[in-house]
């Protein structure tokens, strides 16, 4: 296991199998303190700004609950785009250098993809991709990713469908891209032919020795997985009212077709579901995503002690 040496976590596509063990050992380390059952504070004395240009509940409170269980501080700017100087014109360049001197790192959702990078090149302290428009969910990924190994034990040797809009869904790329790291991963991507996975993501699936499927048929495509990932259609990304109406309702996730798959695969979503996941899912024992929630503390905590190189030395990591 090896810690990401980079100053900033931009992307799952720039982190090695081995940096993504480290760090979900290390959120798997730092439960105590976030339940209360430790007094170690590794963030003590540190200052961490979101600062959010897109609408959020989970990734924006969970950095800010992890931040404080961990000892540290937060400022939150949660709706850039009306309420910071952003508004007025202002760059994310001059943001970013005017932010670097408040905090000791920064939390960053922006609606264009690559805005993570830029930020990075323009500032002193630490920038953590908190979803960057339709491109990467870093953090999302590894609290899946997270999930998945202690709920199944393992992160090798999985068949996991990915149901959706796959096209525009982040969360959905980044998850491919991390878990195309690990050994014997068969992704089945179901969803119609215009909200397809990206070319480039598909190619990585393959360089890595892994495999996939597509599919537009939910019902009989999960039959066999391990993993049920549903998507939200990311509707905000979505121009054309008629491309929107081919995928809108399409994907209904409910307990009858759960119950028809033969390996009791676990439910993951990143939420905020709509129409895509029913609520007679939430009482099967395998569903998950509020699970994931809890597990995004514990992740994105680990982000945070490991860019502020605040790692207590007794976890021998
Ligand atoms: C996702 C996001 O913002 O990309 N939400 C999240 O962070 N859990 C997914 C979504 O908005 O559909």
């Amino acid at each position: 296991m090896k810690k990401v040496e980079t100053k900033s976590i931009t992307g799952i596509k720039n982190l090695t199998r081995s940096n993504i063990e480290y760090i979900l050992e290390l959120a798997e380390k730092l439960e105590p303190i976030v339940k209360g059952e430790s007094q170690l504070q590794p963030l003590k004395g540190k200052k961490l700004c979101t600062f959010f240009y897109e609408p959020s509940t989970r990734t924006r409170l969970s950095f800010e609950s992890a931040m404080l269980s961990l000892g540290g501080t937060v400022i939150s700017m949660a709706d850039a785009q009306k309420t910071s100087s952003v508004w007025k014109g202002e760059t994310l360049k001059d943001t970013i250098k005017t932010i670097e001197n408040f905090a000791d790192v920064i939390a960053l959702r922006h609606f264009q993809a690559g805005a993570a990078e830029e930020a990075d090149s323009h500032s002193r302290v630490p920038i953590i991709n908190a979803g960057d428009g339709p491109n990467e969910h870093p953090t999302q990924t590894l609290l899946d990713m997270l999930t998945i190994k202690k709920e199944k034990g393992r992160l090798d040797n999985l068949k996991v469908a990915i149901v959706g809009d796959l096209k525009h869904t982040r969360s959905a790329h980044s998850l491919t891209l991390g878990l195309s790291n690990f050994d014997n991963i068969e992704f089945v991507f179901i969803s119609p032919e215009s909200f397809k996975t990206n070319q480039w993501i598909k190619d990585i699936v393959l360089e890595k020795g892994n495999t996939f499927v597509e599919s537009e048929d939910l019902e009989n495509s999960i039959i066999d997985v391990d993993v049920i990932y549903m998507c939200r259609i990311q509707a905000e990304r979505i121009e054309d009212p008629a491309e929107f109406a081919k995928i809108d309702g399409l994907y209904d996730l409910t307990r009858k077709l759960v119950d028809n798959c033969t390996k009791k695969p676990i439910v993951l979503h990143h939420l905020p579901r709509v129409k895509e996941l029913s609520e007679d899912v939430d009482d099967y024992e395998g569903a998950a995503y509020f699970k994931q929630t809890y597990n995004g503390v514990l992740v994105r905590g680990a982000l945070l002690t490991m860019v502020l190189d605040k790692v207590p030395a007794e976890y021998n990591l």
